[in-house]
């Protein structure tokens, strides 16, 4: 029998901070179905936020207002506040961690402007800020493994909850094929995103929403799933993030025509507006026939920045758009387009990363979550730049600490282990019998191009409804297809399938919810409702699993300094 104080589902940034507080006690197992320092959290690039004021005076609650602000009024402000205030001890806790900062010509940690922040607050390691938080919370991990074993590789099935209360995971260790049970105490996901739904998007293979099916389908509802951010500079039909900061350090971008287009858009932000805006602002010339040589692209230009700066700033951008289209961006623009990034939505947790299971925030003992597959709300109806590696820190100790307070005075639960096993032996099973004919992917490739076509940047009711029959009758197709591999040993084709059923069941949630939410607020715009309608939608959206189908809820919008106002850049 597998047994934890305290299970750790992911292993990116809130994962790992969040095993660093529970080992001070406590022991741990940190599960993830990639090797840690392969976590979607490494792609983050420009930078994690913190008022410093290293470059300009700044505070946390000039943060604070830039964080309400952007997010389009939808934050919980209670969540915003203590996450602005943690910021700075974050940062130095991180560099005292081992993570390698820019730095100011006088030794400072060198700070950016990003979209949507009124002041330079963008803490970076070159453009690769991700990668270097995440090795150095790995190095921490491997520091303290006596109380944290790593299990990689491992794919996560299902919660046990027995009585109400989360008791443990039900999980495949991918190399041998074996369904094991592990039990413990408290679980803690922190299993990311779900950007792979979409056709064009900058998440690695391995967002595809576990965590918040496996939640879902234990009585835990989702919270705003409808707000899905699409970053502005994806690699034109790739995805591949070139980070915003390359805005942020002054790139421009350009139309069909050469246009600095955002001058329409944003005029006092230019490119610097927050995302949503931006990403919009580029569909609209795209669908005006003004994007670049007529195709559905916009133009990211560096050249004035020189080679000097874009090497000491900006290097991955650079070698991205080397080696995966041969333009150097220190002579050429680059081609990009809007890409599905963020997560806004996902499991309701409160401020210690206890997931709630209804409006009262009643918590599911024993089950707690943190980083983008929860939804504290701290990013309301769209999240800022930078704001993604803060919260993964900030929220990933609260919850690690959390989960240690409630692990420490609570026992292991009976229950019965073959009965949890044999659930998911039945669903493997059941998908090595299948002998049908359709393909798995073209099931996933329908679904990428109607969740990118009709629940994209812009929606309507029309298009949702669409969309949402299209993805019904692909979850039909889906029991209809053929494995091919029937080895256990390493069958990542098994897991795909896997993946891909709770891939479809997202984004059908997300398309549902996307079609109740009659008005326009950050990432979620509706063309036939363009108008932010706080009378009838200040409030988050809940949605449950029904007998017939799914059931939509709401929740207060908890707003404590800053009243809505009317969003303009
Ligand atoms: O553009 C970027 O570097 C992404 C950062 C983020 O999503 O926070």
């Amino acid at each position: 029998m597998i047994k934890h104080d305290v299970l750790i589902v992911g292993s990116g940034l809130a994962g790992m901070r969040s095993a660093l507080e529970v080992c001070k006690d406590l022991d741990v197992g940190l599960l993830s179905k990639v090797y840690p320092s392969r976590s979607h959290s490494g792609a983050a690039q420009g930078g994690i936020a913190a008022a410093l004021g290293n470059s300009e005076d700044d505070s946390w609650e000039e943060h604070m207002f830039d964080t309400v602000k952007g997010g389009d009024y939808l934050n919980d402000q209670d969540a915003v506040e203590i996450y602005c205030q943690a910021a700075p001890r974050v940062i130095y806790e991180l560099e005292h961690f081992g993570c390698v900062f820019s730095r100011t010509a006088d030794g400072k940690i060198a700070q950016r402007s990003f979209g949507g922040h009124s002041k330079p607050r963008a803490c970076f390691s070159a453009d690769r800020t991700g990668h270097a938080i995440l090795h150095a919370l790995h190095e921490q991990v491997l520091k303290n493994a006596k109380s944290i074993k790593i299990y990689s590789e491992w794919y996560m099935h299902q919660l046990v909850v027995v009585e109400g209360r989360c008791c443990g995971v039900v999980v495949s260790n991918v190399r041998t094929g074996e369904v094991e049970v592990i039990h413990a105490k408290a679980v803690i996901f922190a299993t990311g995103g779900y950007g792979r739904v979409y056709k064009i998007t900058t998440n690695a293979f391995a967002s595809t929403a576990d965590g918040a099916l496996a939640a879902f389908h234990a009585g835990v509802p989702l919270e705003d799933t409808e707000f899905v951010q699409f970053h502005p500079s994806g690699l034109y039909r790739q995805g591949i993030l070139f980070s915003e900061a390359a805005r942020g350090e002054g790139a421009y971008l350009l139309n069909g025509n050469g246009d600095r287009f955002m001058e329409e858009y944003a005029p006092s932000r230019m490119e610097l507006a927050p995302r949503d805006i931006v990403a919009r602002a580029e569909q609209s010339e795209i669908d005006a026939g003004r994007g670049v040589n007529g195709e559905a692209c916009i133009h990211l230009d560096l050249r004035h920045l020189g080679e000097a700066r874009i090497m000491e700033r900006l290097p991955q951008i650079r070698q991205l758009g080397i080696d995966f289209i041969g333009v150097d961006c220190v002579n050429e623009p680059l081609p990009i387009q809007p890409s599905a990034h963020y997560s806004m939505g996902g499991i309701p947790t409160d401020m210690h990363g206890q997931v709630v299971v209804d409006a009262d925030n009643t918590p599911m003992a024993g089950f707690f979550a943190a980083g983008e597959c929860a939804c504290v709300s701290v990013h309301g109806a769209n999240r800022l730049g930078t704001n993604s590696l803060l919260e993964a820190t900030v929220f990933g100790e609260r919850t690690g600490r959390r989960a240690l307070e409630y692990a420490r005075s609570a026992e292991f639960a009976a229950f019965n282990e073959g009965h949890e096993k044999a659930r998911v032996l039945k669903q493997i099973e059941e998908i090595f019998q299948r002998d049908g004919t359709e393909s798995y992917n073209d099931i996933r490739n329908e679904m990428k191009e109607v969740m990118m076509e009709k629940c994209g940047v812009f929606r309507d009711a029309d298009n949702l409804k669409s969309c949402i029959a299209t993805i019904q009758g692909l979850q039909e197709r889906h029991t209809k297809g053929r494995v091919t591999d029937k080895g256990r040993l390493f069958n990542t084709e098994l897991y795909e399938i896997i993946e891909l059923g709770n891939m479809l069941k997202m984004a059908e949630i997300i398309a549902t919810t996307a079609l109740a939410r009659q008005e326009s607020r950050g990432g979620h715009y509706r063309t036939d409702f363009p108008k932010r309608d706080d009378q009838e939608f200040l409030k988050h959206s809940l949605v449950y699993q029904s007998e017939d189908g799914m059931e939509i809820k709401s929740k207060k919008v908890i707003v404590t300094k800053y009243q809505p106002k009317e969003r303009t850049y």
